[in-house]
């Protein structure tokens, strides 16, 4: 939550920079944003609430040290004053953060007492304030190791000082990653927004700060200043899977990159796989552990390991984990699953298993993020880069690399990588424009609904809940996926004539019985769309996909995304910036 985004160096565009980097960070946060630049020995503000849009910083000076902000508000409300970067009374230092200052208020009441002005809501002015405070008897760099320590909470910040030919961060939580240039250096919370400048890339950890001049970075402690050894990593994307292309849209380029993805899985299951299946074998006490779309990926994997593999596992969303610790020890294995690797519900989830000394597989899409160094064993998604805040490439990503690995707990492996590589076709046929075009047909006619809701049972249930997230985030309808089962225990009496009920039939052991389910909300009034290799009598819609056995949540999930991505702009609405969400949520 929330992009940060610093420069400094020998180009005289830095807040021009600093902006472009903002616009590729947007999905961290769109409630506001603001660039601040150093020019002309003086600082220079612009801020602005709402999306970046076709806003332009044409006004700001030529300056060679600048810092942005997207901001997610939590303290505050969405307003110009509370936009970052803030500034001290003297309008000398600026600072921009992600995170939550816990003690802000008593830090605040000390402030104010002392004389200083506020013109925020937010806690993260009181950084600006305070580092005032200190760097009136001390060094700015020193003011700033001093105001980073009385900070509580899960914090990143970065700060600049009109005098000091440096830019200043420390993270304890948040993410911040330093990326190295000729005789420039940038800091920013997401690697993918470094991309166009530079591949080489410091994750800075917890407890540490860093200080980035023109040509150089030093890493310390941020406790003890000890200097830290540090060795950079070369990203493994490239620039031009950050752009849109021909798309409209991020969602729907990611959508289509799905068949992509999902063959590059089934030609993986080398060493590190191998690795993972021994850890994986050796535990009787298994865990998945992810939030939102990775915590329906979990449950999915939750059922695939018990159809494929017999093994039994726990799926546990991230913000529920802590309430399963006392079952996890020594002997168990904790399987975390995060596109970003940053959320904060699975990484603290991780650190507790941790302390009980469980072994931590990580599967996750970004190299080198803190989810992927926490871990004992890792296994990249290798979805690339993933931008729209919608969750799509790296859910499906997920489900294969789940699919694989139960085939190769179950010495299957080359079943599962076959299985993979026709689930690639079948997303290809479900992406296919005669399919997509029915799929658009269906949202246009159902895009004034209230409600929809969508079933499925065994494996087909994970699919439904994910379904019914995508529809919910990006169209505004109240869509709520259940196992069909659960049908009469309560949801069949929000069924009225004309409800849309999804019912997901894949050809397998829950067929006749999501089937019956079907028949009763027919009886009932409701408009029953069906997406299943058979096309049955009850169904008012029907949307094909091709049976893929183990694989069928594949092609079910891909519809739904459609389903929604089109529903979304049925409406008039950004599927890629849904209101109030953002897409990395390392906030509590
Ligand atoms: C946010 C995103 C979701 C995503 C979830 C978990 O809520 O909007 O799309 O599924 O975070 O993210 P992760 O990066 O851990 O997979």
């Amino acid at each position: 939550m929330c992009g940060v985004f610093g420069y400094i160096g020998h180009r005289s565009n830095a807040a021009l920079l600093v902006f472009e980097g903002l616009k590729r960070l947007e999905y961290r946060g769109y409630d506001s944003w603001g660039v601040v630049v150093v020019g002309r020995g003086k600082i220079y503000v612009k801020k602005k609430t709402g999306k970046i849009g076709g806003a332009t910083v044409d006004e700001l000076p030529p300056g060679s040290l600048a810092i942005g902000h997207t901001r997610w508000a939590t303290h505050g409300g969405v307003t110009e004053k509370n936009a970052h970067p803030h500034l001290d009374c003297t309008h000398t230092i600026a600072v921009i953060h992600n995170g939550i200052v816990e003690n802000y208020e008593s830090i605040q009441a000390e402030l104010v007492h002392a004389g200083h002005r506020f013109v925020s809501e937010t806690d993260t002015e009181i950084i600006a304030h305070l580092l005032e405070f200190y760097a009136h008897n001390m060094s700015f760099i020193e003011a700033f190791v001093k105001t980073f320590q009385r900070l509580e909470g899960l914090n990143a910040i970065v700060a600049i000082h009109h005098k000091e030919r440096v830019l200043v961060a420390a993270k304890k939580g948040s993410p911040l990653v330093i990326g190295f240039g000729k005789k420039e250096n940038f800091i920013a919370s997401d690697p993918s927004a470094l991309l166009p400048h530079t591949k080489e890339v410091y994750f800075l950890e917890d407890g540490q700060m860093a200080v980035l001049r023109d040509a150089s970075v030093s890493v310390m402690e941020s406790a003890s200043q000890k200097v830290v050894k540090f060795s950079t990593q070369i990203l493994d994307w490239d620039v031009s899977q950050t752009h849109k292309g021909e798309f409209h849209h991020f969602m729907l380029k990611e959508i289509y990159e799905q068949p992509q993805v999902v063959l590059g899985i089934a030609g993986s299951g080398g060493e590190e796989v191998k690795r993972i299946v021994s850890l994986i074998r050796k535990t009787k006490d298994l865990y998945f552990v992810g939030c939102g779309s990775a915590s329906y990926a979990c449950l999915a994997g939750a059922y695939l390991f018990s159809k494929i593999a017999q093994r039994r596992a726990h799926a546990i969303a991230g913000s529920e984990f802590l309430y399963h610790l006392d079952f996890i020890n020594t002997k168990s294995v904790v399987v975390a699953l995060s596109q970003s690797g940053e959320t904060i519900d699975t990484l603290e989830s991780v650190s507790y298993a941790k302390r009980k000394g469980a072994k931590i597989v990580a599967l996750v899409n970004v190299l080198g993020s803190s989810l992927y160094r926490v871990a004992d064993a890792k296994i990249l998604i290798g979805a690339g880069p993933e931008k729209a805040v919608a969750s799509t490439k790296a859910f499906i990503g997920k489900i294969a690399h789940l699919i694989l690995l139960a085939y190769a707990l179950d010495k299957r492996v080359k079943e599962g990588q076959e299985l993979l590589r026709k689930s690639a076709e079948v997303i290809r046929e479900v992406l296919a424009e005669k399919n997509s075009d029915r799929i658009k047909k269906l949202a246009h006619r159902i895009c004034g609904v209230n409600h929809i809701f969508i079933l499925g049972r065994g494996l087909s249930y994970s699919a439904s809940l994910e379904c019914a997230m995508k529809i919910k985030e990006i169209s505004y309808i109240h869509a709520e996926g259940l196992a069909a089962g659960e049908l009469k225990h309560g949801t069949l009496a929000l069924v009225e004539k004309g409800t849309p009920c999804i019912v997901l039939l894949p050809n397998d052991e829950t067929y006749a019985a999501t089937l019956a389910g079907a028949m009763e909300i027919k009886a009932r009034g409701g408009y029953i769309i069906g997406i299943s290799p058979k096309k049955e009598g009850v169904f008012d819609e029907y949307l094909p996909i091709a049976d893929v056995g183990d694989a069928s949540m594949i092609p079910m999930v891909v519809t739904g995304q459609l389903l929604a991505y089109y529903l979304a702009l049925e409406r008039g609405l950004d599927p890629d910036m849904p209101r109030n969400l953002a897409k990395s949520v390392t906030v509590r």
